[in-house]
């Protein structure tokens, strides 16, 4: 089709489990009459992800490969997206993709499951807070490990005064708080306002480089399931960090999970 004059898609990387399925969108610029059914969708490697008419890709086997669209006949207007299928693996109760520990909406944690807080996650953020302190900023942590019961109490508080539907965008239901995980902290002041200052700013800017990701981005509320939190970093190591946030990723985008709860609250 000679309308087509150019093809863009609404991500370039995209991650989808094993058995997964996720959509590339696909956006046309034309000067007339065009369809879907002008482009061609294809894989480089069928045997990892496999990918339809429409641009919905399925994971086959964990791994990388390229998913192309073009346009049918004119295959130098074509995009180009790295799909990373990954693999899900539950072990005692807790679930891990590709080694990585998620705990959302959609995944929880054991009620006995009480790390405390890890060691690792520890010793980056005193270097962290360390390094902060050399440029006058002053970051503490307001929060870090939290047990099951503690967040009972934490939940059933905001569930008594706002309901669960309310509840639930800012608080985790027991057993789904990354809290329980013990590679969360919360730094200073667990409000909006935190988000103004320059602790908050250099936060964003470097934490990557301790290992340490902003778990719920502004802007990412209906990926992530809960409201902007500035203060709340997930350790997930150096590279992982470096690539979720040079990205602009989630941890559900990187991983290619769904953070929602199978039903409403019932407790
Ligand atoms: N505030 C976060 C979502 C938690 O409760 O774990
Ligand atoms: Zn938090």
């Amino acid at each position: 089709n000679e309308n087509i004059l150019d093809l863009s898609v609404d991500k370039t990387y995209l991650a989808v489990l094993e058995g997964g399925t996720a959509a590339i969108a696909v956006n046309m610029s034309t000067t007339g009459a065009a369809t879907a059914g002008d482009l061609v969708w294809s894989s480089s490697d069928e045997a990892v992800a496999t990918v339809d008419d429409s641009g919905n890709v399925t994971g086959v086997k964990a791994g990388k490969c390229d998913i192309t669209v073009s346009v049918k006949g004119n295959d130098a207007i074509a995009q180009t997206v790295l799909v990373t299928v990954r693999h899900l693996e539950q072990k005692d109760g807790c679930t891990y993709v590709d080694g990585i520990l998620i705990v959302n909406k959609s995944y929880g944690l054991p009620e006995s499951y009480d790390p405390g807080l890890d060691a690792t996650t520890k010793a980056a953020f005193e270097q962290m807070k360390a390094d902060a302190e050399k440029e006058g900023l002053n970051l503490y942590i307001g929060s870090d490990f939290r047990d099951y019961a503690y967040q009972v109490k934490i939940y059933n508080n905001y569930n008594d005064l706002y309901g669960w539907e309310m509840a639930d965008t800012f608080s985790a239901r027991p057993g789904y708080s990354e809290h329980q995980t013990g590679l969360t902290i919360d730094c200073n002041t667990i409000d909006d306002a935190f988000g103004e200052t320059e602790e908050a700013k250099w936060l964003a800017a470097h934490c990557a480089d301790y290992g340490f990701i902003i778990r719920f981005p502004d802007g990412k509320e209906n990926i992530t399931g809960y409201q902007y939190e500035p203060w709340h970093i997930r350790y997930v190591g150096v590279d992982t960090a470096k690539e979720i946030m040079s990205q602009g990723l989630t941890l559900e985008e990187y991983l290619g999970v769904k953070s929602e709860y199978a039903g409403a609250w019932e407790g």
